[in-house]
């Protein structure tokens, strides 16, 4: 048995295609994640946590444009679904701010929550496979625990039907993470 390598079984892809699933799929997440935060502001660009938004999307911005870099130097292309993400990302990110900003908050928590444990699965395959990636990746994933701090500190949990709001938001990032890991 080869030490220190992670077990490939007959059937599981190369790690070069592997990789470009990855960022093919993180570059559409950080997109979403732009467009969410897009149709947040949009709504809430007035209310009392704007700035944090604001903020948030700041960051989010810097992620995508990291991942476009990636794209561009490694060949890979971006998910054919980028033009669905430009509209339900900002659907979703608006729909949530008209309910509230508790709700966008909880909108916030649950996409980051989805994404940290995304980004944890791709860290640990990473390992070996591609150390500076890692490492860009935990960064990010850094940044994603942030902002669900924040949005937490900003009553993601008082919105009436938290639950319900979590459920819907985390099913709907999950997906969205399996249609761009393979289209
Ligand atoms: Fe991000
Ligand atoms: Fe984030």
């Amino acid at each position: 048995m080869s030490e220190g390598r992670p077990h490939r079984l007959p059937g599981d892809r190369e790690p070069a295609e592997e990789i470009a699933r990855m960022l093919r799929v993180d570059h559409a997440g950080e997109y979403g994640a732009t467009r969410i935060y897009e149709g947040q502001i949009d709504v809430l660009g007035a209310s009392r946590g704007a700035g944090e938004i604001r903020r948030m999307a700041e960051t989010e911005k810097r992620h995508l444009s990291r991942f476009d870099t990636l794209l561009r130097e490694r060949r890979v292309r971006p998910t054919l679904l980028h033009p669905l993400w430009t509209v339900a990302g900002y659907a979703v990110g608006a729909a949530t701010s008209l309910l509230g900003e508790h709700a966008a908050m909880a909108c916030t928590v649950a996409v980051e929550e989805v994404i940290d444990e995304h980004y944890r699965k791709q860290a640990d395959y990473l390992v070996d496979a591609d150390p500076e990636l890692r490492e860009a990746i935990l960064d990010f994933r850094g940044d994603e625990i942030a902002h669900r701090e924040v949005a937490m500190a900003h009553g993601a949990e008082d919105v009436l039907g938290y639950e319900l709001i979590s459920v819907a938001i985390k099913t709907g990032s999950r997906l969205a993470i399996w249609l761009s890991t393979r289209l």
